[in-house]
């Protein structure tokens, strides 16, 4: 029962890894808020876990929608301990100047922005209490780039920056902030990181992974649960990798 007592949200928790997240923090006593512009599925996966937890629909790129995100979890916990911004998109693997306008924006607004709202929401009260965690998940993208995926992985090379930024101005505050760096995983977005789903894009994949397999939902909750735990209590400002070597 390592998160006894700690109450958490989770972005993007409805699906792949976030969901990993949620289960792991529930099963070690935390209440969790689902927080997921997938609304129907957030309250479907909070109903598995009764008065543990709470389904929520919220577009992380968007103000209103981050502010009353941050209002509801106050209202329903008294305090939000810990905050792990998961939520995020990828464009397809293309070469970049082929990417949309379009794209580009929606992957800075849901993998970039979101970090920026849910901090302007959620941080003062985690210096007003003096503790609190903050988790971003980004990718090993973010530190040893795929070609043809530039603006998702400058986007969590972004998020890297962020969290080492946001630990430092917020340490003297009792409030660390760290990231996970997730190498491939078997959720629903690893198709568009591959571009199609083939025996070979998958061997191709899997040869850059030393362990010789791809990550899980269940590797992500034990690494964002123990960062976010008391356990965890002299670190901060860490991108740690799950990822099985391949950034060695
Ligand atoms: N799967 C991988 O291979 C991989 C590798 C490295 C990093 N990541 C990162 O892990 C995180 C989770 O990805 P996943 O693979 O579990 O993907 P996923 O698609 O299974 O889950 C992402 C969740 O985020 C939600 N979401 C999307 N846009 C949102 C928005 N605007 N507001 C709120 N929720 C939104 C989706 O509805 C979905 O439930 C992402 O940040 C992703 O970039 C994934």
């Amino acid at each position: 029962m390592r998160l006894e007592g700690k109450a958490a949200i989770v972005t993007g928790g409805a699906s792949g890894f976030g969901a990993g997240i949620v289960r792991k923090f529930i099963a070690e006593g935390a209440r969790v808020m689902i927080a997921d512009i997938n609304g129907q599925a957030a309250t479907a996966l909070a109903r598995e876990f009764g008065d543990a937890a709470l389904g929520w629909r919220v577009d992380v790129s968007k103000d209103e929608s981050v502010s009353a995100m941050a209002k509801a979890a106050l209202e329903t916990f008294g305090a939000v301990d810990i905050l792990v911004n998961n939520a995020g998109v990828t464009h397809l693997p293309s070469a970049m100047e082929d990417v949309s306008e379009a794209d580009f924006d929606r992957v800075i607004s849901v993998n970039v922005k979101s970090v920026y709202l849910t901090a302007k929401h959620l941080v003062p009260q985690m210096k007003a209490r003096g503790k609190g965690a903050i988790l971003n998940v980004a990718s090993t993208g973010g530190v040893s780039p795929r070609p043809r995926l530039s603006w998702y992985n400058a986007s969590k090379g972004w998020m890297i920056t962020a969290t080492r930024g946001m630990a430092i101005e917020l340490a003297p505050a009792g409030v660390r902030v760290n990231a996970i760096n997730p190498v491939a995983g078997e959720t629903p977005l690893l198709k568009s990181f591959m571009g199609e789903d083939t025996p070979e894009v998958r061997a191709r994949f899997l040869a850059s992974i030393p362990i010789g397999r791809f990550s899980t939902p269940e590797d992500m909750g034990n690494a964002a649960c123990f960062l976010c735990s008391d356990e965890a209590s002299m670190i901060t400002g860490v991108a740690m990798e799950v990822d099985g070597g391949r950034c060695i």
